[in-house]
Order: structure tokens, then C-alpha cells, then sequence
């Protein structure tokens, strides 16, 4: 054991590590998308996942929910085993006049409520940002998978209070031009930036902060279908 957070050894991770929050959904993703997947940690139910993906290692392993959970995990992948690519697969909610529900959103940039770069004592503002690298191959993916026109790719927000997300707050976001609100980016990118990894947050769509409209469970399956695609071929297409 390398950490108190995780059971697996040096090794059992692959080099691009796929992020959602919750751990069932990492189970789902292994079953679903890899083959010959195999359990590589379990501890506090964070289930982690190594198989391939045509051919090619990919892991998935669970955040958890809000910038703590991800920084423990994230850091602990980068930092103890040899983890060089996370990519985040999750929900976000609009807060975008054009991005629609079942759109796909890239996070170029994470802004946050959150404290994490306090950490750093930079004496300023960090801009957390994406990695290029993985950016500019999932762009060439959304192409290759028809899914372009419902991506967007901007800054999106990384809110530690899901429930102080108040109205007036979420149109100050909206108004300097943020695309949706999730709750864990800014520290995965954070992460990267410190230890000289790459990472990338692809979202979907499932509720729209300003319209108050959401997605049923039904058509979240679908969505998230179209997320995974993407982020596997990204994965993959590091490796060339
Ligand atoms: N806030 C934070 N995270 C989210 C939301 C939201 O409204 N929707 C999906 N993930």
C-alpha cells in the first residue's frame, strides 16, 4: 500500500486515468468500456479500475465529491504512481444562455469558490487551466465522433457549496462568461500544474442553472454514453 487512501501497488494504474465522482459509475465505466478490467483499489469504496480500451491500458477510478476528495486522489495518482494523464468525466449545471442540456462542456479553464490555492502562497490568483496536450486530442476526437456542434470548450467553475450556488451568485459567473458549475476541476488542474501532469474535465450537461430544467435519469444514460466515448478515444489517442 502506497497511501492510507489506496490499496493498489506500484504499477496497477495505467498512464491516463479516467475521473467521475462516484464510484459506482467507475464500477459501470470498467464493466461497460474495458476489457479484462480488474480491481485495483477499494478502500472507502474509491473503486479503481485498470483494463484497456482497444488495445490500450486505461484506468478509472472515483473522485468523490468536491475539491478535497479529488485533490487526495489525484495528487496520490500523479504523485505515487507514475500517473501521467487524469481526465474527469462528469456533470456540470449550465449556467450558459448556449449551452443546452446534453451538451458537452470542456473545461479550458476552472475558476473556484474553493481555498485550495492557498496551499501554494502564490500572493496572487492561480489560473488553473487544462492540459493543451489533452485539450487539443479531444478536440481532434469530438471531430472524429461527430460531436463538435454540442461542445463547448471555456472556463467553467469549481464550486466548493453546492447549496450556496444562490441565484445572484450564479449570474455573477454567468455575466463574466463561465459555461456550467461542478465541483471538482480547479483541483485536479491544480494537481497537474504543481507535479508537471496533464489533466482535462469533460462534463455533461445534466441541469441548467439558469432555466431550471434537468435531464432525466434516462437521457443522462445517453449523454454520459457520448462523455465516455470521447474520453476513451482521448485516452487512447495520448498513446500515439
Ligand atoms: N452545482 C455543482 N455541481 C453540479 C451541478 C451544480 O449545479 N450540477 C451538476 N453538478
Amino acid at each position: 500500500m502506497l497511501t492510507a487512501h489506496n490499496s493498489a501497488v506500484a504499477g496497477d494504474f495505467a498512464a491516463t486515468v479516467l475521473m467521475p465522482g462516484d464510484p459506482k459509475r467507475s464500477k459501470y465505466i470498467a464493466e461497460t468500456y474495458l476489457e479484462n478490467a480488474r480491481l485495483v483499489n477499494d478502500v472507502r469504496g474509491i473503486q479503481g479500475y485498470t483494463g484497456s480500451y482497444k488495445g490500450t491500458p486505461v484506468s478509472v477510478m472515483a473522485s468523490g465529491m468536491g475539491m478535497p476528495s479529488m485533490g487526495i486522489y489525484s495528487y496520490e495518482l500523479f504523485a505515487f504512481y507514475d500517473v501521467q494523464n487524469i481526465i474527469r468525466v462528469g456533470s456540470a449545471g449550465s449556467i450558459h444562455p448556449a449551452v443546452a442540456l446534453r451538451d458537452l462542456v470542456i473545461g479550458m479553464g476552472a475558476s473556484t469558490t474553493s481555498a485550495f490555492a492557498r496551499q501554494y502562497n502564490l500572493g496572487g490568483d492561480f489560473s488553473a487551466i487544462c492540459s493543451y496536450d489533452l485539450l487539443e486530442a479531444c478536440m481532434h476526437c469530438t471531430d472524429t465522433l461527430g460531436l463538435r456542434a454540442k461542445t463547448h470548450v471555456g472556463n467553467i467553475l469549481s464550486s466548493d457549496a453546492f447549496y450556496g450556488e444562490t441565484p445572484e451568485l450564479i449570474q455573477r459567473w454567468s455575466d463574466m462568461g463561465l459555461l456550467a458549475i461542478e465541483m471538482e476541476a480547479a483541483a485536479l488542474y491544480m494537481n497537474a500544474a504543481k507535479l508537471g501532469k496533464r489533466a482535462l474535465t469533460i462534463c455533461t450537461v445534466s441541469d441548467h442553472l439558469l432555466r431550471h430544467e434537468a435531464l432525466s435519469s434516462e437521457e443522462r444514460e445517453k449523454t454520459f454514453d457520448e462523455m465516455m466515448r470521447l474520453a476513451l478515444e482521448t485516452a487512447i489517442a495520448l498513446e500515439c
